[in-house]
């Protein structure tokens, strides 16, 4: 494979995968196309920004006449990370989900039925599934039932991918992952804004009774999987699931995060939960596993003790992230919460 094309790849997941991916694979063309949204930053790709295999390109997907004017002529795979992703974010406005995460994808589609493509990766989610019940894990042939308008969105992204492979007979793949964490996460996602809440002596707003459980993931195990997927020469099913297999619920991860940057008690604040909060998630991977030999590597407690780290040392990052559209976010979010 000569040239890798990702979109998103300013974001948290799309940045550690072009980093991962170059470091094992320096001749390979990268191109990055990306418009730059709130929860980006041209900080998150480190050097690579100045290797000559890397190109950007700041556009949104959502305008596909710019799409087409910078697409490669070559023939790429294409790995699609761009996307509206905080559920939070979605109830407030449903619209530029709506729009990024369908309309988008579809365009991007469009430029895979249009040029030549070794095939392209859609990165999705377990939310696509709705609520795992408190026993057992959801395969891949599970009816999509999303319950917030992002994972609604992801899921209509999804089957238009679907229909585009089935229909154009394209080489499409998707891959539904459960959460990611690590470095670079935009902070107003659940594990770095603990993190930094509690390094700020801030209050910590935990939804509900803290009880719904996620499945976390270590970010660079993450990036192997994609990796792993972007290598293979002819995948052997449509749609893969991932996962950790380290279930936690969100009070546990809360205690952690606390215990790891000795913040008091006091800080730990119950508030009003999110509308149509699923419980649990949870994925049955045995097919990615069996056909990639993949098996997530890092612990819980080494991960999470990392990214606190990472939050610890990077205060500066997470300063320049703090900024207009977050204290708007977090204000509009969280006040009413703490005033109840
Ligand atoms: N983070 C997770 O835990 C997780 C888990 C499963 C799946 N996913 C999926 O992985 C992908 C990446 O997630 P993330 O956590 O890195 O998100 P992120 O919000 O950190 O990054 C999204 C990136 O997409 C770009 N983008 C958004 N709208 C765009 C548009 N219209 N045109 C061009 N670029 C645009 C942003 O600028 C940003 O760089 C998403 O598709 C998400 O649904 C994430």
């Amino acid at each position: 494979m000569k040239h890798l094309l990702v979109t998103g790849g300013l974001g948290f997941l799309g940045s550690n995968f072009l980093r991962w991916y170059h470091r094992r694979h320096r001749r390979v063309k990268l191109t990055n196309i990306d418009c730059l949204t709130y929860a980006a930053g041209i900080d998150n790709l480190g050097n690579l920004r100045s290797s000559p295999e890397y190109e950007e390109h700041r556009v949104d997907i959502t305008n596909g006449r710019r799409l087409r004017s910078v697409w490669p002529d070559d023939p790429v795979t294409v790995v699609h990370f761009a996307a509206e992703t905080h559920v939070d974010r979605s109830l407030q406005d449903a619209q530029p989900f709506v729009r990024t995460n369908i309309l988008g994808m579809q365009n991007i589609l469009e430029m895979a039925r249009r040029n030549p493509v070794r095939r392209v990766i859609i990165i999705s989610t377990d939310e696509v599934y709705g609520a795992t019940p408190a026993r057992g894990k959801f395969r891949e042939d599970q009816p999509l039932a999303p319950t917030n308008p992002y994972a609604a969105s992801k899921a209509g992204g999804d089957l238009l991918a679907l229909a585009y492979r089935q229909t154009y007979n394209l080489p499409i793949n998707i891959l539904r992952s459960v959460n990611v964490y690590g470095p670079r996460q935009y902070p107003e996602k659940f594990i770095p804004l603990f993190i930094t809440n509690a390094l700020n002596g801030r209050e910590l707003p935990l939804y509900g009774d803290g009880n719904q459980q996620r499945d976390w993931l270590w970010v660079e195990d993450f990036c192997e999987a994609v990796r792993r997927l972007v290598n293979a020469p002819q995948p052997e099913h449509p749609i893969y699931n991932i996962s950790a297999g380290n279930q936690q619920r969100n009070r546990d991860v809360a205690k952690t995060i606390m215990r790891l940057t000795d913040c008091s008690p006091g800080q730990l604040r119950p508030v009003a939960d999110r509308p149509g909060h699923d419980r649990r998630y949870a994925l049955n991977d045995r097919h990615f596993r069996k056909e990639f030999s993949w098996r997530p590597k890092t612990p819980w407690p080494d991960g999470i003790r990392k990214v606190t780290a990472w939050y610890r040392a990077n205060a500066a990052w997470v300063k320049k992230r703090q900024r207009q559209s977050y204290r708007s976010y977090y204000r509009k979010q969280y006040h009413w919460r703490f005033d109840e």
